[in-house]
């Protein structure tokens, strides 16, 4: 396997670009859902600057349930509607939130959160789960962002067996 390095840029397009194909490099000859989710947010985590914690919750029986990540131990039970990830997911729309203080009903899982994104993973009509994305600081996140890391979870449904999840 090669070796993934970190790049230095401002250019937000340009890095999801770089980062979007390392995770196709991952994962396309890799259909087992687990461990393709472990590796995506072990390159989450290796690549993007100033976050302190990168993964997933999973849709299983009604509510979201905590997944591969990496970070800080989190709470396992998110209630669809409830917090940034559960608006994401009864919405199916990408949170971008500039101040978790600000966000009504936020789960602080770490107290060092600042700003969050939460990407909705929706494959074929359906709800698979959340990518959740947390910063210690303030505005981390903006909509060059959400775009990026929709394309991120585009690859990640485009490769992935979902079938076998709950
Ligand atoms: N902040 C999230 C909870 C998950 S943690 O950030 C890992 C929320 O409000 O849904």
């Amino acid at each position: 396997m090669n070796e993934i390095v970190k790049i230095q840029t401002e250019d937000k397009t340009k890095f999801y670009n770089y980062m979007n194909l390392k995770l196709t490099g991952l994962i396309c000859e890799e259909t087992d859902w687990l461990a393709n989710l472990g590796n995506a947010s072990a390159l989450l985590n290796l690549l993007l600057d100033n976050i302190n914690w990168a993964g997933f919750y999973l849709y299983k029986k009604d509510e979201l349930v905590l997944g591969p990540f990496q970070g800080k131990p989190a709470c396992t039970h998110i209630a669809i509607g409830k917090g940034v990830c559960g608006t994401a997911a009864r919405d199916r729309q990408t949170q971008v939130v500039r101040d978790v203080h600000q966000f009504p009903g936020h789960i602080a899982c770490d107290s060092a959160s600042q700003s969050e994104i939460v990407v909705p993973i929706i494959h074929e009509g359906n709800l698979v789960g959340v990518l959740d994305i947390d910063s210690p600081i303030k505005e981390r996140f903006d909509e060059k962002d959400a775009k990026g890391l929709e394309k991120f979870v585009g690859i990640l449904n485009k490769y992935m067996d979902w079938s076998s999840i709950s």
